[in-house]
């Protein structure tokens, strides 16, 4: 739940600030009018969609966004609970339609499934709440987690108020559905949070995680104790594998495991905003917004966009400038977008938060590059806020971020009205218009600049050691196995991958279809972990993947036999 302090974060002001003050003050209103405006039945731009039915966009034509996403409705109606919580109670039967529509679709068939086999990873559906049947990157299995954070805090406000029927007899079953998919298939090959590529992907990953640990402590609270500790478990493989996304060569965190591009991308900078909680500090393990590997994380991925974009041209290296999805996007060309570039302050904004909160801020090896963008002098430590260092830092970070607000704002036209990207060439507005995720990103940036806050169970978590793929909810690993790291050097092209087949089930029995998916994190060098039998002789080998067409290694089959205990590792070259 999100929290307005009682002292803002605002430090000095600056011309810079009372400008961006301004723009928060008028644009503000206009967003959260923007955001619901497209949502059904009643929104004056949400054409025809049924009642909680969130429109990505009223338009229709290039492109046809006249279509409810199970992601952008989830993160929308994240924030509309949000302002039901803190006290706008007049939104709150917008909100028990969105409940009442989400529970309608879950049991909608369509092209991923039906709702037990596999229907909830599906992303989109008509606005008539009927499946949409055409083409589409599915499934998208970030939906459920988003949906089940979004109801789970609805419900948690309900309950504590003393509506506990409503929320057993008809929320839990509903949160259940979503939780249980997160639970058995968040192992599963899933389409990114752009539709694009089909590996596994930190953004899935960081909120699978962030749902299930919310469902635990919610599933406590109402008395639904068989739930808790399978969703634990799972949580825990969540957590443990997430930490396999950082590339500590490239210092970021690599988007996707498979896609073949650089791994700079938005979908870090989302992660960071959508999974913070200010009493998890600035815990890395969690890669809050203050942590050394999400800001050294942030850094990279805007100085990728520096030189691509020409109303990027001129800015100094240390500025703020207009940020996309990913430097190789090419859909409509490539350009910014609204909702990537107010996730940056946002980011910022929160680890502004956390650093008032701890009273200190942490400079480590990690983060130097990071810092140093503010004073070329500072150096790894500890900082008191009391410091010259804090003050000077925390300050030139303020404007850093104020600044890509200030992007945003010059390139809003005068109605105020946000689409989905700006031109990389001039600014002007490209895509789909009035795009609800661009309004809601900004209602929650200016909240985050107002130092709002939010916390859900990441304090205090740690990573296991040895991580378990966990299976179909079984509860993970049975601890006899021997953690086997497969690394092999192959130079792909875009669009390709490397998997891993061979001769036990663990590894697919030889299967094509079933093979599993290397992590390209420190490409060229491709790499997977797999819990094998110990004492075992296992003969495998890598297979390419691109376009469906299957490329074999040559013979013979490669061996090992594994160690009786401890781990063991390979390391390869693509033959
Ligand atoms: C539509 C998707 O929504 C978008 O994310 C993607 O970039 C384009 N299709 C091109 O694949
Ligand atoms: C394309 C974006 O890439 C995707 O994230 C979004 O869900 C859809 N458009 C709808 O807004």
């Amino acid at each position: 739940m999100r929290l307005l302090p009682f002292v803002s974060l605002a430090l000095a002001t600056t011309a810079l600030a009372a400008s961006v003050d301004d723009y928060v003050a008028t644009e503000g209103p206009i967003a959260e009018a923007g955001l619901l405006a497209n949502i059904g039945p009643d929104g004056s731009k949400s054409s025809g969609a049924l009642a909680g039915i969130v429109i990505a966009s009223p338009s229709t034509t290039s492109p046809d966004y006249l279509y409810t996403w199970t992601r952008d409705s989830s993160l929308v109606f994240k924030v509309v609970v949000d302002q039901v919580v803190a006290g706008n109670t007049s939104l709150q039967g917008l909100v028990d339609d969105f409940v009442t529509a989400e529970a309608t679709l879950q049991q909608v068939s369509n092209p991923s499934g039906t709702v037990s086999t596999g229907g909830l990873g599906e992303p989109k559906f008509n606005i008539d709440e009927t499946a949409f049947t055409g083409a589409w990157g599915r499934p998208q299995r970030d939906g459920p987690a988003l949906r089940s954070t979004a109801i789970i805090e609805y419900a948690t406000w309900l309950y504590n108020s003393g509506n506990t029927t409503y929320v057993s007899n008809t929320l839990w079953p509903i949160i259940k559905l979503d939780l249980d998919y997160v639970a058995s298939n968040w192992n599963q090959t899933t389409y990114d949070l752009w539709e694009e590529v089909s590996s596994s992907s930190f953004f899935t990953t960081a909120v699978q995680h962030r749902a299930l640990r919310q469902g635990a402590t919610f599933a406590t609270l109402i008395g639904q104790t068989s739930v808790v500790s399978n969703y634990q478990t799972q949580a825990a493989n969540l957590l443990c594998f997430l930490q396999s996304y950082w590339n500590p060569t490239g210092a970021y965190i690599t988007a996707n495991t498979g896609g073949g591009r650089s791994g700079k991308d938005a979908n870090t900078i989302l992660t960071s905003i959508h999974t913070f909680d200010v009493d998890a500090g600035c815990d890395d393990v969690t890669f809050q917004p203050c942590s050394d590997k999400a800001l050294s994380n942030l850094k990279v991925y805007v100085d990728s966009f520096r030189s691509i974009y020409t109303i990027n041209s001129g800015i100094s290296s240390t500025s703020a400038v207009a940020t996309g999805r990913y430097p190789e996007d090419s859909y409509y060309n490539g350009n910014p977008w609204y909702l990537t570039t107010l996730a940056v302050a946002e980011q910022l904004y929160d680890a502004l938060s956390t650093w008032t909160a701890l009273g200190s801020l942490n400079v480590t090896s990690t983060s130097l590059a990071f810092f140093q963008q503010f004073d070329s002098s500072v150096t790894a430590g500890t900082y008191a806020s009391s410091s010259t260092t804090y003050s000077t830092l925390t300050a030139a970070i303020k404007d850093f971020a104020d600044g890509f607000v200030t992007i945003v704002a010059d390139y809003t036209p005068s109605t105020g009205e946000l689409s989905e990207q700006y031109s990389k060439a001039d600014g002007s507005q490209l895509s789909a218009v009035d795009l609800t995720w661009s309004y809601a990103s900004a209602v929650t940036a200016f909240a985050a600049r107002s130092g709002a806050t939010e916390t859900w169970g990441a304090a205090g978590l740690t990573a296991p050691s040895t991580c378990s793929t966990g299976g179909s909810g079984s509860g993970g690993s049975s601890g006899d196995t021997i953690a086997v790291t497969f690394t092999v050097d192959a130079t792909t092209t875009y669009g390709e991958n490397i998997y891993l087949t061979g001769s036990v089930s663990e590894l697919s029995n030889w299967s094509t279809t079933s093979a599993l998916l290397l992590s390209a994190a420190n490409y060229p060098e491709w790499s997977i972990t797999v819990n094998l039998p110990p004492s075992t002789a296992i003969q495998y080998k890598y297979i390419r993947i691109f376009n469906g067409a299957v490329t074999w290694e040559s013979d013979p089959n490669l061996s090992i036999t594994t160690p009786s205990s401890g781990t063991y590792s390979t390391s390869d070259t693509w033959r």
